[in-house]
């Protein structure tokens, strides 16, 4: 079944633990949490202390986005700091560099997860297909919440769910940027296991009905 994460950029900060607590009970599958350096991408978030807090407040699944360079710098804290699962950019490093963050994380018990800018091929996955949980397709550049939705990303989930499916693995692909009630089931027909929804989840005031349009069971 698919599973929705709520991305917490869109939520009001200033009440982080009711927001969570709202879209926990709208029945959300998991929390995405987005990580911007300022140099990665043109735009500043939320960094480890925030999740620590965030950790305190929910038992739900964390799935941290790391939009910042050189992620091994990071990727083990960011574990420590209470995500489940830690995606890194393929772009952030060199590809050695890459595989060692996915080796911290590994290391430390989570998750782990490359993520694709939109101009980057589906092939530079295969490298790290042994070793992931999860491929992050992103369907708009990453940075900021509320853009449109890249259509044409779809051919590369269907590159990457063929791979998928023909070594029998059992990686997760999730994409993030403009997925909403009419963009979700593009997503779904392509073969994509997790929607990540900033806008379409926390913009509006009935979570629950925009998770159903976004599972398709409205
Ligand atoms: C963008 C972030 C997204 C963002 C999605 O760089 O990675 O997670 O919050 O927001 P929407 O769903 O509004 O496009
Ligand atoms: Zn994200």
């Amino acid at each position: 079944m698919i599973r929705i994460a709520p991305s917490l950029l869109a939520a009001d900060f200033s009440r982080l633990a009711e927001e969570m607590e709202d879209v926990r009970q709208a029945s959300a599958d998991w929390l995405h949490f987005d990580v911007m350096d300022g140099l990665f991408v043109p735009n500043i978030s939320m960094g480890i202390p925030v999740l620590e807090s965030i950790r305190k407040a929910t038992d739900m699944f964390l799935d941290a986005h790391l939009m910042i360079a050189e992620p091994i710098r990071y990727a083990s804290r960011f574990c420590r700091a209470g995500a489940d699962l830690v995606n890194v950019h393929v772009e952030a490093d060199r590809p050695e560099q890459i595989e060692k963050a996915l080796l911290a994380v590994k290391e430390e018990g989570k998750r782990c997860g490359v993520t694709l800018k939109p101009a980057t091929s589906w092939e530079a996955v295969l490298p790290y297909l042994d070793l992931i949980d999860l491929v992050l397709v992103m369907t708009v550049e990453p940075g900021f919440g509320g853009q449109s939705f890249m259509q044409e990303q779809m051919d590369k989930v269907r590159a990457i769910r063929r791979a998928i499916d023909e070594r029998g693995s059992e990686v997760l692909i999730e994409v993030d940027g403009g997925v909403d009630p009419r963009t979700a089931p593009i997503c779904i027909e392509a073969g994509v296991d997790v929607l990540v929804a900033g806008s379409a989840v926390f913009r509006t005031p009935d979570r629950k009905t925009a998770i159903q349009l976004l599972r398709g069971s409205c």
